[in-house]
């Protein structure tokens, strides 16, 4: 197998908070309460929606897969393989546990980092990215990711990030302007991309856009891209 051409792998401070409790963690928090409930089946909405705007593809790398918390969803195609993907061995150990047994056959896991993704060039149909972006202030730690998503894809991204242009990215900057002015510390381990920047980064990575969906149209920040590789 070929092994990949990207430059050295890059470490994040936020990539290094997914240990054994945390991961734990992670699995429970969108199973708990009726909020997170419902919000959690409103991802798996919008991915289902997705994965249909992307023409239902076949051999998908899911990364960052966390503690598989699409799997559900991705293995409602019959004959789909799933890649699951993270560069936690702990999250990727709490996944293998979670696993529902009618999937085990369908799921293989892979410790890796999508700065530096173990696979060939074009050897995924589909490259779905949930809940990563969002962690990545430096555009060009993006673009690296997005770059490597390019090599290993064949068609089509899907990937959710949080953007402006609704209400809660508009409080969110006013509370962030009010910690300045207050002297706090300013360190933010999540961040609101404008879509122009996003949708500028994708072009300059080789993707053109198919659609966007959003959470909650106007108020959520979180919105879902669906790129075909130009
Ligand atoms: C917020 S969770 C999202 C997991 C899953 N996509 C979901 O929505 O439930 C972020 C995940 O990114 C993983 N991660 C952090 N840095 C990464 C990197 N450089 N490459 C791959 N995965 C990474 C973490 O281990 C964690 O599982």
């Amino acid at each position: 197998m070929p092994r990949n051409t990207a430059p050295a792998d890059i470490e994040l401070p936020f990539s290094a908070k997914y240990d054994a409790g945390h991961s734990e963690a992670y699995h429970d928090k969108h199973r708990s309460g009726l909020r997170r409930r419902l919000s959690n089946q409103r991802d798996l909405q919008l991915a289902r929606s997705a994965l249909a705007l992307a023409g239902e593809p076949q051999w998908v790398l899911d990364l960052p897969c966390g503690a598989g918390r699409f799997w559900e969803v991705l293995g409602e195609k019959p004959d789909r393989q799933i890649i699951a993907a993270d560069n936690s061995a702990a999250m990727l150990e709490v996944a293998r546990q979670h696993c529902p047994s009618t999937l085990a056959g369908r799921v293989r896991l892979m410790h890796t980092s999508a700065f530096s993704i173990d696979l060939p060039d074009r050897s995924v149909d589909n490259v779905f990215c949930m809940r990563l972006l969002h962690h990545i202030g430096d555009s060009e730690h993006r673009l690296a990711i997005l770059r490597e998503f390019h090599r290993v894809v064949r068609d089509t991204v899907i990937l959710s990030l949080w953007v402006d242009g609704n209400y809660l990215s508009w409080r969110r900057r006013r509370q962030e302007a009010q910690r300045q002015r207050q002297g706090k510390d300013g360190y933010q381990n999540r961040l609101v991309l404008p879509r122009a920047t996003a949708e500028a980064e994708f072009k300059a990575a080789g993707f053109g856009i198919i659609k966007h969906l959003d959470f909650l149209p106007l108020h959520s920040m979180w919105r879902v891209y669906v790129l075909r590789r130009a």
